[in-house]
C-alpha cells in the first residue's frame, strides 16, 4: 500500500527548523513519508513564527492558499503549530479564521502531536491544545528525522528569562529549562558516530545554561563546551545564540583553547545607544559590550563576529541610530541581521510612547544595510588569497561546483567533486565578486581518498529552513490549478 505522505512548511528560526525535524520524526514513525506538494499530502503542519508582525502575515497567507486543495481534498489534516499559535488567544483566532484548520497545537505541545493527530483521525473532530507546562519540553526522547546535511541541530535549553521588551520569545516559550549535560553529551556523541561534521547546540541564549551533570553538579555553558569539546572526532562545534551580558570570559577561554569551536561567534548587539539598550533591558552598556568585544579579539585573534541589529525600536532617534552604525564599524562585522522593530502584543515596548513612524524605520534600515555592505565588503576583500579551512556542505551537479562554510557561517563556492561533501579542506580565496566568495582547494592530494557520503539535504525534503521556500511551494500550489482540479474530479 502507498504510504501516506506529510508536508511541513517551517518558519522563523533554527530552532522552528529543528523542531519541523521533531515533528517530521513523529510523522514517519506513523507511516507517514514526506513530498513536496501540498496537493499530494495527507497531513500538512505550519509551524509558525511571532517574532515580527510580517512573519505572522506571511503564514496567515500561507494557510489561506491552502483552502483551495482543502475543499478538493477534505480528509487532508491541516496543523498549526510553534510561536504563533502559542501566543495568547491565538488558537481561537486560526481557529475561527480557518475554519479547515483541523489541529493547532502549541511550542510546548510538540510531543503531544502524535496523540493529537491520532485523536483526530479517529474522532474527525478539530482541535485546539495549548498549554503552559513548561517541562513538556524536556520530554524529548522523540524520534528526529534530520534533513540538514553535515549539520546536526542540539537543543541544549529551552525558553528565556530575559525578557527584552520588544521580544514575544520569552511569552513564547516560557522560562528557560536546561537539559541535562548527559543526554546532550549522549545525543552528541551518537551524531559525531553517524558521521555528523557540524553540532550546532541550540537555546535562544545559550550562555545562561545551567544544566546538571549525574552527581547533580551544576553545569555551565563553558563546562558543557569544553565536554563536548574533548570528543575525539574531526567535527565542528558552533552554538547560538549568546546574549552579551551573559558570555563570560571562562566561555571565551574555552573557545580560544578549544580544538572544534568554531571562532565565529554571533553576538547580537541589538542596538548602539545605551539609552535605547536600557528601554530594550538588555542589560549592558555599548561599553560594555565593546569591551567584551575587546576580550575576544583579544584571545580568539581569527574571530569572525556576527551580529542582529534592530532599527526604529520605540524613542530611537536620529542620534542614537549613528550610534549603532558607529558600534557595526568599530566591531567589523562578518554578518549583521538588521530587522525594522515590529510592535508585539504583550510586550513592555508595545505600551511605549514615541513609536517611530514607518518611513524613518524603512530608511533607517536602508541605510543600516549600506554600512553593513561597506564593512562586508571590506572585510570580503581582505580575504583574498588568504587560506581557511572550510567544511564542505553541498555540490551543484551541473556546474561541478561546492558550497562550503566559514566559521562565520559565510559561503566559499569552489570547483570540485562531489565526494567532497562533509570533508574539512583548505580553501584559498582567489576571488569576490557582488559579495560571493570563490576559491580552489589548495590540498587536492586529499581528495581522491574521500569517500561519497549519504547526508539528506533540506532542498530533497519538504523541512523548508526558508519561510521564502515554503510560500514559493505553496505559490507554485495556487498557479497549478490543474492538480487542484485532477483532485477534484477524482472526489
Ligand atoms: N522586532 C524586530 N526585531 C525583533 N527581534 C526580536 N524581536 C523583534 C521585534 N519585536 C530580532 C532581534 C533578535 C532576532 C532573532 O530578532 O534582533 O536578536
Ligand atoms: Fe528575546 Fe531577549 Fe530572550 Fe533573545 S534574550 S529571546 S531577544 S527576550
Amino acid at each position: 500500500m502507498e504510504k501516506k505522505k506529510y508536508l511541513i512548511l517551517t518558519f522563523g528560526c533554527q530552532m522552528n527548523v529543528h523542531e519541523s525535524e521533531k515533528l517530521a520524526g513523529i510523522l514517519e514513525k506513523n507511516g507517514y513519508e514526506v513530498c513536496t506538494n501540498a496537493t499530494q499530502a495527507d497531513v500538512v503542519v505550519f509551524n509558525t513564527c511571532a517574532i515580527r508582525e510580517n512573519a505572522e502575515q506571511k503564514i496567515y497567507g500561507n494557510i489561506g492558499e491552502l483552502k483551495n486543495i482543502k475543499v478538493a481534498k477534505p480528509d487532508m489534516i491541516i496543523a498549526v503549530g510553534g510561536c504563533m499559535s502559542q501566543q495568547n488567544n491565538y488558537a481561537n483566532e486560526i481557529m475561527s479564521k480557518f475554519p479547515y484548520v483541523d489541529i493547532v497545537f502549541g511550542t510546548h505541545n510538540l510531543a503531544d502531536f502524535e496523540a493529537l493527530l491520532k485523536k483526530k483521525i479517529e474522532t474527525g473532530k478539530r482541535i485546539s491544545s495549548i498549554t503552559e507546562d513548561e517541562t513538556i519540553a524536556l520530554r524529548d526522547s522523540l524520534q528526529i528525522a534530520r534533513t540538514s546535511g553535515t549539520n546536526a541541530w542540539v537543543n541544549i535549553m529551552y525558553g528565556c528569562n530575559n525578557f527584552c521588551t520588544y521580544c514575544i520569545v520569552p511569552y513564547v516559550r516560557g522560562r528557560e529549562v536546561s537539559r541535562p549535560e548527559k543526554d546532550i553529551l549522549r545525543e552528541v556523541e551518537a551524531l559525531l558516530k553517524e558521521g555528523y561534521k557540524q553540532i550546532t547546540l541550540l537555546g535562544q541564549n545559550v550562555n545562561s545554561y545551567r544544566g546538571k551533570d549525574e552527581e547533580g553538579n551544576e553545569i555551565s555553558f563553558d563546562k558543557l563546551l569544553a565536554d563536548i569539546d574533548k570528543f575525539d572526532y574531526k567535527f565542528r562545534l558552533r552554538f547560538m545564540t549568546s546574549h552579551p551580558k551573559d558570555l563570560s570570559s571562562e566561555v571565551i577561554d574555552v573557545i580560544a583553547k578549544s580544538k572544534h569551536i568554531c571562532h565565529g561567534i554571533h553576538l547580537p548587539i541589538q542596538c548602539g545607544s545605551d539609552k535605547i539598550l536600557a528601554s530594550m533591558n538588555r542589560k549592558y552598556t555599548t561599553e560594555k559590550y565593546l569591551k567584551l568585544i575587546d576580550e575576544i579579539k583579544t584571545k580568539i585573534p581569527d574571530v569572525e563576529l556576527t551580529t542582529d541589529i534592530i532599527v526604529g525600536f520605540p524613542g530611537e532617534t536620529d542620534e542614537d541610530f549613528e550610534g549603532t552604525l558607529d558600534i557595526m564599524r568599530k566591531v567589523e562585522y562578518m554578518q549583521i541581521f538588521g530587522f525594522i522593530y515590529s510592535k508585539r502584543k504583550g510586550t513592555v515596548a508595545e505600551k511605549m510612547a514615541d513609536h517611530i513612524e514607518t518611513k524613518v524605520k524603512k530608511d533607517r534600515l536602508s541605510r543600516l544595510l549600506e554600512v553593513k555592505n561597506e564593512i562586508i565588503n571590506r572585510k570580503t576583500q581582505e580575504m583574498l588569497g588568504k587560506t581557511y579551512e572550510v567544511l564542505v556542505e553541498s555540490f551543484d551537479e551541473k556546474t561541478n561546483t561546492l558550497y562550503c562554510s566559514l566559521d562565520s557561517g559565510k559561503t566559499i563556492t569552489v570547483k570540485g567533486t562531489k565526494n567532497c561533501i562533509g570533508e574539512f579542506v583548505d580553501v584559498k580565496v582567489t576571488s569576490v565578486r557582488k559579495s560571493v566568495i570563490y576559491g580552489e582547494i589548495v590540498n587536492t592530494e586529499d581528495i581522491a581518498n574521500f569517500k561519497e557520503k549519504n547526508f539528506k539535504y533540506p532542498i530533497e525534503v519538504s523541512i523548508l529552513p526558508k519561510d521564502q521556500k515554503g510560500l514559493k511551494l505553496l505559490r507554485e500550489n495556487k498557479k497549478n490549478q490543474k492538480a487542484v482540479n485532477d483532485l477534484k474530479s477524482k472526489k
